[in-house]
């Protein structure tokens, strides 16, 4: 889809990309990744021709881009800017409709593509249309931002440190849905950071630069366990085995737990709970409520002395969520488990502390890209 050949560009002496040949293919992302001045922004610029390679060349869909019309080129790339860019005294829907009003769209396909996007970026359309980007947190402003890059569907999505200026919390909420839209809309994607854990997180391939020269083009998982210098082995860091687990999916893990129903009787408990000590409880719609220590099942006594009652949201992850996730949930809450809940608190599963670790040592057995649908 995108191919890039020997591209080198200079500025007087220096050389901001030296020689770099790689190829991204249709529905991948590929994260560009290296310290600053390394030269990312710099082959972003050239793939979108702000900027023309000193030599080398550069095809999209097996067409040399300076052969083509700039303005066909940049209708098939959607660009988003780490400053994001809106435009301040336009409104979010029409900052969304940039592109679209210049194709010269009727004025109701472009309201009705804004709510479409609006709703998959998570923004409630109703109430952020009419704001204007000042009324909008960096989080909220980096969403349009991804909104407007979307708005007229390119098959190629350019983003240059789209998540660089957005607090930690927001940044991890702005990756999970980057990785669930592109679950859904599978475009070919160039995505510029610095930071190591949103390129393992996002990335099919990964590739890392050091003063304008490729270091390495593979996965996260062969990045990560077999670095090809030490250049890379740094960059990536000590913790490898922690971050094999954000590759790894929580559904790819999850097992059945022992569940009993809320309003069952001591020895039903008993039973449903098996050999095991811990047994789920929910409701008979499925819904998690918490769960049960069978050792303090006493005769006589109401089951329920023996029940926990559970935050849910709190208290237990989702299909999606990574292993690093879940980890990090097991040890914030010291639990040896943890329960796996759809979006309407259905228990699905739980997620153990030693799949965790199985996890972990074991490296890329577990990957999935494949989509995981909530149980309705
Ligand atoms: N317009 C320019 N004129 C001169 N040097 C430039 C220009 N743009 C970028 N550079 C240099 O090229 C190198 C790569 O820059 P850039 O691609 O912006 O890096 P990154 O995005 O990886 O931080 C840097 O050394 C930078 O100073
Ligand atoms: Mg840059």
């Amino acid at each position: 889809m995108i191919r890039l050949e020997d591209v080198t560009r200079r500025y007087g002496d220096a050389t901001a990309v030296d020689s770099l040949s790689l190829e991204v293919a249709e529905g991948e992302v590929c994260v560009l990744i290296g310290p600053s001045g390394c030269g990312k922004t710099t082959t972003l610029r050239m793939i979108n021709r702000l900027i023309e390679p000193t030599s080398g060349r550069i095809l999209v869909d097996g067409r040399d881009i300076l052969s083509m019309p700039a303005e066909e080129l940049r209708r098939g790339l959607g660009y988003v800017i780490q400053s994001i860019g809106l435009f301040p005294h336009l409104d979010v829907a029409a900052n969304i409709c940039v592109v679209p009003r210049l194709l010269g769209w009727e004025k109701a396909r472009m309201a009705k593509r804004v709510d479409e996007l609006l709703a998959l970026v998570g923004l409630d359309p109703a109430s952020y249309r009419d704001k204007y980007p000042r009324q909008l947190s960096g989080g909220e402003a980096q969403r349009v931002g991804v909104a407007r890059a979307l708005a007229a569907d390119p098959p190629v999505l350019l983003m240059d440190e789209p998540f660089g200026a957005v607090d930690p919390l927001n940044r991890e909420r702005l990756q999970s849905e980057f990785a669930r839209i592109q679950r859904e809309l599978r475009k070919t994607v160039i995505f510029v950071t610095h930071d190591i854990d949103e390129a393992i997180r996002l990335a099919d391939k990964i590739a890392i630069m050091r003063d304008g020269k490729l270091q390495q083009f593979d996965t996260p998982e062969e990045v990560l366990n077999h670095p090809a210098n030490k250049f890379v082995h740094d960059f990536v860091g000590s913790d490898r085995a922690l971050k094999r687990l954000v590759r790894v999916r929580v559904a790819d893990v999850m097992r059945s737990p022992a569940t009993v129903l809320a309003d069952a009787n001591t020895l039903s408990l008993r039973e449903a709970a098996g050999r095991r000590r811990f047994a789920y409880v929910v409701q008979p719609d499925g819904r998690l409520l918490g769960w049960l220590d069978t050792h303090g099942l006493a005769e006589g006594a109401p089951a329920a002395d023996a029940m926990t009652i559970m935050d849910v949201a709190e208290a237990s992850v989702r299909p999606d969520d990574s292993l690093r996730d879940a980890l990090s949930r097991m040890l914030g809450l010291g639990f040896r488990a943890i329960a796996v809940t759809d979006r309407h608190g259905v228990l699905l599963g739980e997620v153990t502390f030693a799949a965790v670790e199985e996890a972990m040592t074991e490296g890329d057995e577990h990957i999935s890209n494949q989509p995981v649908e909530d149980a309705e």
